[in-house]
């Protein structure tokens, strides 16, 4: 089975870069990582890459441009089919985001088009929605909007800060980000006017309600 190649974006952590890591460490997922790129060489991700035996290379950040060209001739040499941006912090280059169209994804934590941008765990909060998880999406130039591939819902508690809230998403993200790029790999995502159809797809029966309805049977 020939796997497909993927790059992935960093600026740090690489939390997510290691789930696709840990994803394509068995020989049955249908993709692999070639390339690792940060725009910070001090980037924890590129070290996780490197215990993977990955190539990895950090790219000076100049100008957007100049990043954009030097990241795309990094990828188009490694053989990269699909590029994924996994808390990769910048906002890319047009040109580049439309070379790579339909073939670039992102993963944030929203449920998008709910606080895209910064800090959106924090936004959660502030606007005090009883639920928010995280979204992977195909990159269109607007920062984090694009067509959705797949989302996960984390409820959030009364007792949550932005701390407690990011972990128990970034949990979910570890799962939802190589469950969307299976989909991709295994060639079951169309985009039809700027929708995402997924072959094959079932969404769960279940409703959840937050806070459960378990509260309202107790009396006052
Ligand atoms: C993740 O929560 C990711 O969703 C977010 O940055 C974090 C990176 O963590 N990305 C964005 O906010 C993009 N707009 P990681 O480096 O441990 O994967």
């Amino acid at each position: 089975m020939a796997r497909l190649k993927i790059g992935v974006l960093i600026s740090g952590r690489g939390s997510n870069l290691q789930a696709l890591i840990d994803a394509a460490a068995d020989p049955g997922y249908p993709a692999e990582i070639v390339l690792v790129l940060s725009d910070r060489p001090e980037a924890a991700g590129l070290e996780r890459a490197a215990r993977a035996g990955i190539a990895h290379q950090a790219i000076p950040h100049p100008s957007r441009e100049a990043f954009a060209a030097a990241a795309n001739a990094a990828l188009r040499q490694s053989g990269a089919e699909l590029v994924a941006l996994a808390g990769y912090m910048r906002i890319l280059d047009s040109d580049f985001v439309a070379a790579w169209r339909d073939r670039l994804i992102n993963i944030h934590p929203s449920l998008l088009p709910a606080f895209p941008g910064l800090h959106p765990q924090r936004q959660a909060l502030a606007a005090g929605v009883r639920f928010s998880g995280c979204t992977v999406h195909f990159v269109r130039a607007e920062v984090d909007t694009g067509p959705i591939i797949a989302q996960a819902v984390v409820p959030v508690r009364a007792d949550d800060d932005e701390e407690r809230l990011s972990a128990r998403i970034l949990t979910v993200e570890h799962r939802l980000y190589p469950m969307a790029v299976r989909l991709f790999a295994e060639g079951r995502l169309e985009v039809r006017e700027d929708r995402v159809v997924v072959a094959g797809a079932t969404a769960p029966g279940a409703s959840l309600l937050n806070p459960s309805e378990a509260l309202a049977s107790r009396g006052g």
